[in-house]
């Protein structure tokens, strides 16, 4: 049985990871053992069915003695212990989800429904560095798979309504509070059926600019408004998470001619489901039929919703599809620009597809 480290696993993403390990059964096949930067010493949790101590994931000696480690720790600590362990002759696998190494030539970015051929190459060649994707771009490939997999895809032009849930577990804590606090504000009016809607809206919009939300990790009020503005900003007038559309997406289908992805990134008032529209241009003109038979078949998550009014509303939203696997695309049709313009709508789980899921089969696929 092969060790295996996790670092990060009380976090939003370690948790989800925990969860969907416990419902497959993951742990039974390895020795699991549980680090931490700040409680070692204390005892480790239960999920592998054994009791046990959480060791010093700031102990390079201790993680050298792993097969494998799956982290959830984040971007800094990748960037202080990943270099110590390497640089110490550390030979095992590395998962991570934070996004500091997913460029580096060494490393793979996982998404194996889209890209198994791709890790079963990178594990031939000694590739030992796997890292989860960002969420919109995995997201995107899960629902759009087919498309890529056919070559049909010329360029696609996205804009993206991502949840709080990207930002980190503060910023869904925040955008509550904040809906929270606007709804306090006008329940007495609210409750009056006879009270001035106009009244209603002038006191929300002062309470959203009167400096009382709390906005320490958005920046400003995402309740009742969004934030057209996701991550830092690059010199060429892109957001980074703008950046990594393009980046990733040909990074993970190991493409030799680049695909042009590139749009608008922002943050709405959702809690844990990235919606994306699309422009996609085709590389020729096919029926609605076929397009939707090639996303269909791509894999086990995706599901078409018909361009249907009422199946859109039901099935293709985040109420929907929070906290499942489900990647569904819709609002399929050809756009007035021509018959090789093709329109898409997707939504899917940030937590899941888009950072959990991938690192955990990455295990499954290891061990
Ligand atoms: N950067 C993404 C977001 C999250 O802020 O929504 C994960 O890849």
């Amino acid at each position: 049985m092969k060790n295996v480290g996790f670092i990060g696993w009380r976090g939003m993403v370690g948790s989800v990871l925990m969860q969907r390990m416990i419902q497959e059964h993951d742990f039974d096949g390895i020795n699991a053992i549980f680090f931490s930067t700040s409680q070692a010493g204390q005892s480790a949790p239960e999920f592998a069915g054994k009791t046990g101590v959480l060791q010093d994931a700031n102990d390079i000696d201790a993680l050298k003695a792993l097969d494998i480690i799956v982290t959830c720790q984040g971007g800094d600590y990748t960037s202080s212990i990943y270099p110590q362990l390497r640089d110490a002759g550390w030979q095992g696998y590395w998962i991570d989800a934070a996004s500091t190494l997913r460029m580096k030539d060494d490393a793979l970015i996982i998404l194996d429904p889209v890209n198994r051929a791709n890790i079963d190459l990178a594990l031939d060649k000694g590739i030992k560095t796997f890292v989860g994707g960002n969420c919109t771009v995995s997201l995107m490939l899960m629902s759009l798979g087919g498309l890529f997999a056919a070559d049909l895809v010329d360029w696609v032009s996205v804009s993206t309504y991502q949840a709080a849930s990207g930002g980190g577990a503060r910023h869904m804590r925040e955008l509550l509070t904040q809906m929270g606090m606007l709804h306090a504000d006008v329940a007495k009016e609210l409750a009056n059926p006879h009270s001035s809607i106009l009244d209603i809206e002038q006191k929300v919009t002062a309470k959203m600019r009167d400096g009382s939300l709390p906005t320490d990790n958005f920046g400003v009020p995402l309740a009742g408004s969004l934030i057209p503005w996701i991550d830092k900003q690059l010199d060429n007038g892109q957001s980074r998470e703008e950046w990594k559309g393009q980046a990733e997406t040909n990074k993970i289908l190991g493409t030799s001619q680049i695909i042009p992805v590139d749009g608008l990134c922002v943050r709405i008032g959702a809690l844990r489901c990235h919606s994306q529209a699309f422009t996609i241009k085709l590389k020729k003109d096919i029926a609605i039929p076929e397009i939707e038979n090639l996303l269909a078949a791509h894999n086990d998550w995706v599901k078409v919703i018909p361009n249907d009014r009422e199946l859109s509303m039901k099935e293709l939203t985040p109420a929907a599809v929070t906290g499942t696997l489900s990647t569904p695309v819709g609002r399929l049709r050809k756009l007035n620009m021509g018959p090789e313009y093709l329109s898409a709508f997707t939504v899917g789980d940030q937590l899941l597809w888009g950072a959990a899921e991938p690192l955990r089969r990455m295990l499954r696929i290891l061990r």
